[in-house]
């Protein structure tokens, strides 16, 4: 399973590159906007920092505006792929992307059936958005298990991009219910490293190495 980083802070990427677990980048237009800075700049700093996938949303609404300026954004690196939301423009806007040869993430999925139809319009990446179902009272998981098994049975190669991801219990989840990938915010990446009893016998066996070791005079 592929990790990608949910984040538009090039720090936060370079920490993640330096450990092995950058798979490829996701970002939307509310991280762009917390960043300060440009689309377009931070997203070429980025492909600067990783040759893996990266995607960049469009902010326009409608497909014809949606085409221009996703053209725009896979301009800046082959690595690009075009993020739409999951609308009639945007699938619109996805099936042109799809034939002109551009990877297309469709996101803000909710539902099996949406995945259906992103499939079918010829979706590089689903993103179906865990967090968000569960902060509703929704199983969040139980639509990754749903999409794995509706992809696998009618054999649809959209990758299945798990979102809104928001801890180590929710990415150890979706590896089970089998998506291709997940994207996280950096810390809940690197917070997968952690783990309570690694500390405790670490600091043990130091201990006890320090105390067979000749104390100064
Ligand atoms: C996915 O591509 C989204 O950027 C992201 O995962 C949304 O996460 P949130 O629901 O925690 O904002």
């Amino acid at each position: 399973m592929d990790f990608f980083a949910d984040t538009a802070e090039v720090s936060e990427l370079r920490q993640l590159v330096g450990l092995g677990l950058l798979d490829g980048v996701t970002t939307n237009p509310s991280l762009i906007a917390k960043s300060g800075r440009k689309m377009t700049e931070v997203i070429a700093e980025i492909c600067a920092i990783t040759s893996r996938p990266v995607s960049a949303e469009v902010v326009a609404t409608s497909t014809e505006y949606m085409i221009a300026e996703g053209k725009e954004l896979a301009a800046i690196g082959p690595n690009v792929v075009v993020k739409v939301p999951l609308t009639e423009d945007g699938l619109s806007a996805c099936r042109a992307f799809v034939l002109s040869g551009i990877k297309v993430n469709v996101t803000l999925c909710f539902s099996l059936v949406q995945a259906i139809v992103a499939a079918k319009a010829g979706a590089t990446y689903i993103s179906p958005f865990v967090g968000r179902l569960d902060d509703i009272n929704l199983d969040g998981m139980q639509l990754i298990r749903d999409i794995r098994d509706v992809y696998d049975v009618q054999r649809y190669d959209t990758q299945i991009l798990a979102a809104s991801v928001r801890s180590a219990n929710h990415l150890g989840e979706a590896a089970l219910a089998g998506a291709d990938a997940v994207t996280a915010p950096a810390a809940v990446l690197r917070g997968l490293i952690k783990h309570p009893l690694t500390d405790a016998g670490l600091a043990k066996f130091m201990a006890d190495w320090q105390s067979t070791q000749p104390r100064p005079v």
